[in-house]
């Protein structure tokens, strides 16, 4: 099985978004990932469900949208008719992570939930049954190009085995690069996020390559 690809917009320039994700898009990138910051969860305030909604004609793969906003209950619909596919909720973001990932389900879209770094996985056990995504944060969220947490690799097998045989993606946000991505597959990863290592250069396809390790 080969690893996705979730290209971060917020690496791209936000004067060409549309054009952007076409690019993204065109090369082979799998999910188009989308940081919504509230400046108060974390220290940075990025785009909100109008953004997502003019985005969502360019491009027919799925929106990866990655809420780190305290509340993030009261957002759900918004962003789930702006045109989200996966709607990732943080575990330190809500009281009430089981009804929210109802909550998401109900409204026909894939449930996630993400953990900061210090935030040990065994937050999960009682939620399994209710997610298509683990996203875990190998940096502090808030800003790309920071550097990679080394822990988050062992949290990343610990959650491989806890998730078993059930359909659930584990996802890595931060710091990801063609270096350190082939750890993290060993480890049980399904897909990574990547903003700073396909940005980095125009060639997206190239960079996007290299992160599956082809
Ligand atoms: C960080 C965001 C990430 C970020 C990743 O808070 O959640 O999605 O864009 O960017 P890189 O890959 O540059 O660390
Ligand atoms: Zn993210």
């Amino acid at each position: 099985m080969t690893v996705k690809i979730a290209p971060s917009i917020l690496s791209a320039d936000f004067a060409r978004l549309g054009e952007e994700v076409r690019a993204i898009d065109n090369a082979g990138g799998d999910w188009i990932h989308i940081d919504v910051m509230d400046g108060h969860f974390v220290p940075n305030l990025t785009i909100g469900p109008a953004v997502i909604k003019a985005l969502r004609p360019h491009t027919a793969r799925p929106f990866d949208v990655h809420l780190m906003i305290n509340p993030a209950q009261p957002f759900i619909e918004d962003y789930a008719k702006a045109g989200a596919d996966y709607i990732t909720v943080h575990a330190e973001a809500d009281l009430h992570i089981d009804r929210s990932l109802q909550l998401i389900r109900s409204l026909g879209k894939k449930a996630g939930l993400s953990l900061n770094p210090a935030t040990p996985e065994n937050v999960l056990e009682y939620l399994l049954d209710r997610l298509d995504l683990i996203l875990v944060m190998s940096v502090n969220p808030g800003f790309g190009g920071q550097s990679f947490i080394e822990s988050q690799v062992e949290k990343v097998a610990r959650i491989r085995k806890m998730i078993g045989d059930r359909p659930i993606e584990l996802e890595v946000d931060g710091g990801v690069t063609a270096e350190i991505a082939p750890r993290l597959i060993k480890a049980g990863a399904t897909a990574f996020v990547a903003g700073s290592a396909v940005f980095k250069t125009p060639d997206y396809a190239g960079n996007i390559a290299a992160l599956r390790g082809i």
